[in-house]
C-alpha cells in the first residue's frame, strides 16, 4: 500500500487537533482510501507547552528546514497562520516538489495567485479547504460540485466570533461590549479581537470565495470592509421590530461584468435562512444558474472542524499522489469571468438609518429634504420615543439608493444642527 508522509508546521491548537485526528484515524483512513497517511515530522518553535495529544519525541523539531527539505516528506501542512514566514514555507515546499495543505486565509488573500501559479507550474496540489468555513466543504463545492455553474451570488456568515456577538446581542439583549467579553470567555474571540470584529477575517475569506466562485483575484485590501464595532443594542432591537436580523455578511455578487465584493453588517429578513444562523456557526449561501440556491451550514472554527477539512485535503492529495492527476489549475484557474471589482460608490442597496434628533416640528422635513436632494426615497420613518424638545432616536428605511448619493446625504444630515451624536447606517440585503 502506498504511504504518504506528512510534515506538519505549526503545533498550536489547530495543529494539535490535526495531529490527534490523523493519529486516531490512520487505520480508518487506510481502509477507506487505500493510502497510509503517516505523520513524519511536526515542527513548532515551542516544543515545551503540553498538547492534548502525545507524539514520539523524535517526530518533533524546531527546524522548518527539517520538514521542507526532508526528501521523504510528500505533503507539508502549514498551520502557523499569518503572511510571514508562512508564504516562504509554502513557496519553498512547492519548489521542493511537495504538495501543500494550508488553512491560511490571510496568506491566500494576499498571495494566493503567486502560490497557485507556482503549484500549477510544478503540477502540485495546494489544499485549502480549512481556509473558509472551518469544516464546511465549501471550497470543494465551489471547485467541483458547482464547476458547471455560473455563480451569481455568494452570501457568507464566515466569522464565527462576529456571529456569536451579534447573536448574543439579539437573543440575550446584551450590549456589544458584554457580548464581546462573553465571546472571549468562551474562547471564540481572541484577546485582541480586532481582526474578527473589524471584518478583516471575513474579507480574507471572501477573497478566497471570489477566486473560486468568480475567478476574481482580489486582495482583502480591494474589498470594502466594515465590521460590527458600531452596532448597538438599539439597532438590533429596531431592526427586529421591522422584521430583520443583523448579520455580518461577506457578499460576492455578480453585477454584469463586474463583481461586487463587500463585507459589512447587513439587515436580512428574518424569513431568510441566513437570519437563523446563530452562535458561532458559519453559513454560506451560494446561487448558481444551474443548481439554484444552496446553503452550507456548520462550525467555522475550532480544532475538530478544521481538522476535518485539513484531513480531507491530505486524503485528496494522497489519492492524487497514488496515480490521479495532481494538476490543480483545472480547479483554481483565474478564469477572468468578471472584468473588475465594482466600486463601492456605485452599489445600490436599501438602507437602515438611525440618528438622534431634537423632537420638534420641522426636523423630519429637514432630513427628508436632504434625502430628496440626493434622489433617495424613504420607505418608512419611525420616531422611537416622544420627548418634546429633547433628543430622540429616529429610524428610517430607504428604498434602493446608490451608495455615493447616500454617503453624501448622510454627511449632510449628520451636520444638521437638529441631529446629534453618531448616525448609524446599515445596508439591507435579502
Ligand atoms: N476567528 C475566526 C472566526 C475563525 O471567528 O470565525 C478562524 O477563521
Amino acid at each position: 500500500m502506498k504511504k504518504i508522509n506528512v510534515g506538519i508546521i505549526g503545533f498550536g491548537t489547530i495543529g494539535a487537533g490535526v495531529v490527534r485526528a490523523l493519529k486516531n484515524r490512520r487505520l480508518f483512513l487506510k481502509e477507506k482510501n487505500g493510502v497510509d497517511i503517516n505523520i513524519a515530522r511536526i515542527c513548532d518553535k515551542d516544543l515545551k507547552t503540553k498538547r492534548p495529544v502525545s507524539v514520539p519525541a523524535q517526530l518533533l523539531t524546531r527546524s522548518i528546514g527539517k520538514v521542507i527539505y526532508d526528501p521523504n516528506i510528500d505533503v507539508v501542512v502549514e498551520l502557523i497562520g499569518g503572511i510571514r514566514p508562512a508564504r516562504d514555507i509554502i513557496l519553498e515546499s512547492l519548489r521542493q516538489g511537495k504538495h501543500v495543505v494550508t488553512a491560511n486565509k490571510a496568506l491566500l488573500s494576499d498571495s494566493g495567485d503567486r502560490i497557485f501559479s507556482l503549484a500549477n507550474e510544478l503540477g502540485l496540489c495546494v489544499g485549502f479547504e480549512a481556509s473558509v468555513g472551518g469544516g464546511i466543504p465549501i471550497i470543494r463545492a465551489l471547485k467541483e460540485g458547482f464547476v458547471a455553474d455560473r455563480i451569481d451570488l455568494i452570501y457568507g456568515i464566515i466569522n464565527g466570533t462576529s456571529n456569536f456577538i451579534l447573536s448574543m446581542m439579539s437573543d440575550n439583549g446584551l450590549g456589544f461590549k458584554e457580548a464581546l467579553s462573553m465571546a472571549q470567555a468562551k474562547g471564540y474571540a481572541e484577546r485582541d479581537p480586532y481582526l474578527d470584529i473589524s471584518g478583516g477575517d471575513s474579507a480574507h475569506k471572501l477573497s478566497v470565495l471570489a477566486l473560486l466562485g468568480f475567478g476574481a483575484v482580489a486582495k482583502a485590501s480591494d474589498i470594502y470592509t466594515e465590521g460590527i464595532l458600531g452596532i448597538e443594542q438599539d439597532d438590533i432591537r429596531y431592526a427586529s421590530e421591522m422584521g430583520y436580523a443583523i448579520k455580518l455578511l461577506a457578499i460576492a455578487k455578480r453585477a454584469g461584468q463586474l463583481l461586487e465584493l463587500r463585507v459589512h453588517p447587513t439587515l436580512i429578513s428574518k424569513s431568510h435562512l441566513l437570519a437563523n444562523v446563530g452562535g458561532a456557526y458559519n453559513a454560506i449561501f451560494v446561487r448558481g444558474d444551474l443548481v439554484g440556491e444552496n446553503l452550507f451550514y456548520g462550525q467555522g472554527a475550532g480544532p475538530s472542524p478544521t481538522s476535518s477539512a485539513v484531513l480531507s485535503d491530505i486524503v485528496a492529495i494522497a489519492r492524487c499522489a497514488c496515480g490521479a492527476s495532481s494538476k490543480i489549475e483545472q480547479y483554481v484557474g483565474i478564469r477572468k469571468d468578471v472584468k473588475a471589482i465594482e466600486s463601492i460608490d456605485r452599489i445600490v442597496t436599501r438602507h437602515y438609518i438611525k440618528f438622534l434628533a431634537i423632537d420638534k416640528p420641522g426636523v423630519l422635513a429637514k432630513i427628508s429634504g436632504v434625502l430628496a436632494k440626493y434622489g433617495i426615497s424613504i420607505a418608512s420613518v419611525t420616531q422611537k420615543e416622544r420627548r418634546a424638545g429633547s433628543i430622540v432616536p429616529i429610524v428610517m428605511m430607504t428604498h434602493e439608493a446608490v451608495e455615493k448619493a447616500m454617503a453624501k446625504a448622510l454627511k449632510e444630515i449628520a451636520a444638521l444642527k437638529v441631529v446629534k451624536g453618531r448616525l448609524v447606517r446599515i445596508r439591507v440585503e435579502a
